[in-house]
């Protein structure tokens, strides 16, 4: 028999579609110890909150209970266009397949020389010089924006403009007039390029987009490549931003894991950037949606709700990772739940990874002795970050030796 009633809230006086709880891990091992998932409030009605790896990596995998259209053509759709996080069947996969061949994981090392290091490097001569910086103005909010700009062969006279426009994308639920105009710009901009690309291509990713077909013969529309474009600013460029403000952050509150790193960087450097992705994933609380009525995992869900896949607690279950609240780098696990599972997950994960391993090493190597600022150490944190989904630290005041 199908439910039509959602049960009582487990937990009140939090939203998790908007709320920042500075105990959010508290809040969600509690309710953990009690069930592997919640009812929660959500914007403004009720959602289940999955909690543990098993429930977590199900959810994802299983697109026809949860498909990925049912949340992103409410959340995304009008000021993104028709992304694949839209789509679903054939057309996703000729659409994923298609923008995915550029980012897969034997094509990333060939962006290193030419776009991730030289873009990395830029933004740290900016500021070596003065000893002092805040990271996140200066480095982490920028840094994937240019990789994700210049992947994209994007003119770097015009890169300033992207930064208004990245932010006003991924605040479409608090300020839509703003993404709306943002990405009626971005389109304008990208249309001639799109244009000039499909006579003359280069070797940058739109070039390979706009050029691809599929077995079938297949090739994307203007539309399509759009939407991915305008997608890439969101799910590439922020999350990643955000990624790397954690892992400074992890290091910097934890200096015994950052002298280990220190000591013997070929060792550390990739396992402290998947700890870090375990630790505090970027995309924490993901919104999804139950569309028909169903009973999973013995659970009761009735049509129409909301569901809310909770990485955060996935990668802190105790049950997967023994004293899943401690930061340590030598932890040797690839928590691969961060970026998603199943047919919609992430296609940039290498890219992604790439480009904090990279930052992370030239950043130790160009700032010597780089530690949190006096009396700074209270504002390096983790919050949350454009509602309850995403989180990030907001400043990242540091000191080092002037080169
Ligand atoms: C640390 C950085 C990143 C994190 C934590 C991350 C996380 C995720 C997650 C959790 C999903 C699944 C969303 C869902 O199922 O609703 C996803 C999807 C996606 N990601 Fe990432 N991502 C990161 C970086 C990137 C980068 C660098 C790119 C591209 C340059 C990218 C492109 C995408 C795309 C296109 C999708 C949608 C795939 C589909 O629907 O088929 N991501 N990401």
């Amino acid at each position: 028999m199908v439910t039509t009633t959602l049960q009582p809230l487990d937990i009140d006086g939090i939203d998790f579609a908007s709320d920042d709880r500075p105990d959010l891990h508290e809040v969600l091992a509690k309710l953990r110890s009690q069930r592997d998932y919640a009812i929660v409030p959500f914007a403004g009605t009720r959602a289940v909150l999955l909690l543990t790896q098993e429930l977590v990596a199900a959810g994802f995998r299983d697109e026809e209970t949860f498909p990925s259209w049912a949340a992103y053509t409410m959340a995304t759709k009008p000021v993104l266009g028709h992304t694949i996080q839209c789509m679903s069947g054939r057309e996703h996969r000729v659409n994923r397949a298609i923008v995915s061949t550029p980012l897969r994981r034997n094509h990333v090392a060939q962006y290193l020389e030419p776009i991730i290091e030289p873009a990395i490097n830029e933004l740290i001569d900016r500021f070596a010089h003065r000893g002092e910086a805040d990271l996140v103005a200066e480095f982490t909010q920028r840094f994937s924006l240019l990789i994700n700009n210049r992947m994209l062969g994007i003119p770097v006279e015009d890169e300033q403009r992207f930064y208004r426009w990245a932010q006003g994308l991924i605040h479409y639920p608090w300020d839509p007039e703003e993404a709306k105009r943002c990405a009626r710009e971005l389109t304008e901009y990208v249309m001639p390029i799109i244009a000039a690309r499909r006579i003359e291509p280069g070797d940058d990713m739109i070039s390979r987009i706009v050029s691809a077909t599929t077995e079938d013969g297949e090739q994307l529309d203007d539309e399509q490549v759009l939407s991915f474009v305008r997608l890439l600013y969101p799910v590439g460029a922020d999350t990643t931003m955000l990624a790397m403000g954690i892992a400074l952050a992890a290091l910097f509150t934890h200096p015994e894991q950052l002298d280990l790193l220190r000591s013997d960087p070929d060792e550390h450097l990739e396992w402290a950037v998947w700890e870090a992705l375990r630790w505090e994933p970027p995309v924490a609380l993901l919104p999804r949606a139950c569309p028909e009525a169903v009973t999973w995992h013995g659970i009761d869900i009735p049509a129409q709700t909301p569901m809310v896949f909770a990485i955060t607690a996935a990668n802190r279950d105790p049950s997967v990772y023994p004293n899943p609240d401690h930061f340590d780098i030598t932890r040797r696990v690839t928590p691969m739940v961060a970026f998603g599972q199943g047919p919609h997950s992430c296609i940039g994960n290498w890219l992604a990874f790439a480009e904090l391993v990279a930052a992370l090493r030239t950043l130790l190597t160009r700032l010597p002795n780089l530690r949190v600022a006096p009396g700074a150490a209270g504002a390096v944190r983790v919050t949350s970050q454009v509602g309850t989904a995403l989180r990030g630290v907001d400043t990242l005041p540091v000191r080092f030796d002037p080169a």
